[in-house]
């Protein structure tokens, strides 16, 4: 069934505020989500009625917290079409999953002249931890180029992949672009020269049904707080035979199975990943995104947000001096981007917040990729299933009062 953006409205609080005189028009769902009152209700009825440390206690309130974050473990896997729950580690965002994936497997098993294979089009959370490890030993770093229309050049990907690759790790979909990449033919390329496949499913998870039986991949990262759940919680998922191999990254309490003044032994997957007290509130808060972004159906969801991209790319080519990157057709999701020349992108963001408009400008954690296209920043407009045609429409009207403002045509 289609979405009903209009009635999806009053479920959320925030959407009622006013930003001076004029109703908020919230345009920066990249960055995070606004919340549910579901979610928000979850994580109050938490701190009401349940709140104890998880997997420590022998007393009722701490058995009801530990089944219901055990429970959240067991939804993720469902949400995400894995086997089990035993591969799915709660991290705090997409930053940290990476970051442990890079701690974890790749200072164990990279060794110098291993070649780990990103793309121009990351964010920076998937090519600073791989800096560290290239800077400490000697591993390789690789990318995939992008065309001019913000697209993968996949016609390099056979001769960027060798013997010396072990991990792909990219996007799935970018959060400047909204390009949707084709994450199932990337990994099985990468499979095919024996490498793992990482996918960053920060901006995916919340816009599309995500299959990883379908999609393949041995790791895939994503934030909560951007598919209308907390801040604070995120998810990595890993194959647990890969998790297995993997030594801790951070330790202390829950992650041991003993420990000696002068030595420690581990506990299994994935809690040797998982230590001190994870964030059991913000769990209730993922679970009950989860279920409610399940209620209103992935496909929904993938098909409104593709109506708004499409109207925006329309309704943004009307203004003079605009400059739109990323593809203009195909699979695209949640997030819009350009410059309108010679107004900074700072300053249009500036004058687009006196109307009520919040959009983020600058390089949205994704240097090289501004490099690439030949720009230092632009504005970004994103959007989610609270996002109506009409305030894309209020986004049009308020540039072309920016620009006016400027005294440009
Ligand atoms: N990664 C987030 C964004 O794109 C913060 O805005």
């Amino acid at each position: 069934m289609a979405l009903d953006p209009s009635r999806l409205r009053a479920e959320f609080p925030i959407l009622s505020r006013r930003i001076g005189d004029r109703p908020l028009v919230y345009l920066d769902t990249a960055a995070t989500s606004q919340k549910p009152r579901a979610v928000i209700d979850a994580m109050t009825r938490y701190y009401e009625q349940m709140n104890a440390n998880v997997h420590r206690g022998a007393y009722r309130l701490s058995e009801e917290a530990t089944a219901m974050y055990e429970g959240v473990r067991e939804k993720v896997a469902r949400f995400l079409g894995a086997p089990g729950p035993e591969g799915v580690v709660f991290v705090r965002n997409t930053t940290e999953a990476i970051n442990l994936v890079a701690h974890a497997w790749g200072r164990k098993f990279l060794k110098a002249g291993d070649e780990v294979l990103l793309t121009e089009m990351e964010h920076h959370s998937n090519l600073v931890p791989w800096h560290l490890l290239a800077k400490e030993r000697g591993v390789v770093l690789r990318h995939i180029p992008i065309t001019d229309d913000g697209r993968l050049d996949l016609s390099r990907l056979d001769a960027l992949l060798g013997s010396r690759t072990k991990l792909v790790s990219l996007v799935h979909v970018s959060n400047v672009l909204g390009t949707v990449n084709p994450v199932e033919d990337v990994v099985r390329a990468a499979h095919r020269v024996g490498a793992l496949c990482l996918v960053d499913g920060a901006q995916a998870v919340p816009h599309r049904p995500v299959d990883l039986a379908a999609i393949g991949c041995d790791f895939y990262a994503f934030s909560a707080h951007k598919m209308y759940g907390p801040t604070g919680i995120g998810v990595l998922w890993a194959r647990p035979e890969i998790l297995a191999g993997m030594d801790p990254f951070m330790v202390g309490g829950e992650t041991i199975l003993e420990v000696r003044l002068d030595r420690s032994t581990f506990r299994e997957a994935p809690y040797r990943f998982e230590p001190g007290t994870p964030a059991v509130a913000e769990a209730a808060g993922l679970g009950a995104a989860i279920d409610w972004l399940t209620a209103l159906g992935l496909d929904a969801v993938e098909a409104h947000e593709t109506a708004l991209v499409d109207h925006a790319w329309r309704r943004l080519a009307e203004v003079p001096g605009i400059r739109m990157y990323g593809p203009s057709s195909g699979p695209r999701a949640g997030a819009v981007c350009f410059t309108t020349d010679p107004i900074h992108p700072h300053d249009l963001a500036t004058c687009l917040d006196q109307d009520g408009l919040a959009v983020r400008a600058g390089h949205h954690c994704a240097q090289p990729l501004m490099t690439r296209l030949g720009t230092v920043a632009t504005a970004r407009a994103s959007f989610g299933v609270y996002t109506l045609p009409s305030e894309i429409d209020l986004l049009v009207d308020s540039i072309l009062r920016t620009r006016e403002f400027f005294g440009c045509r």
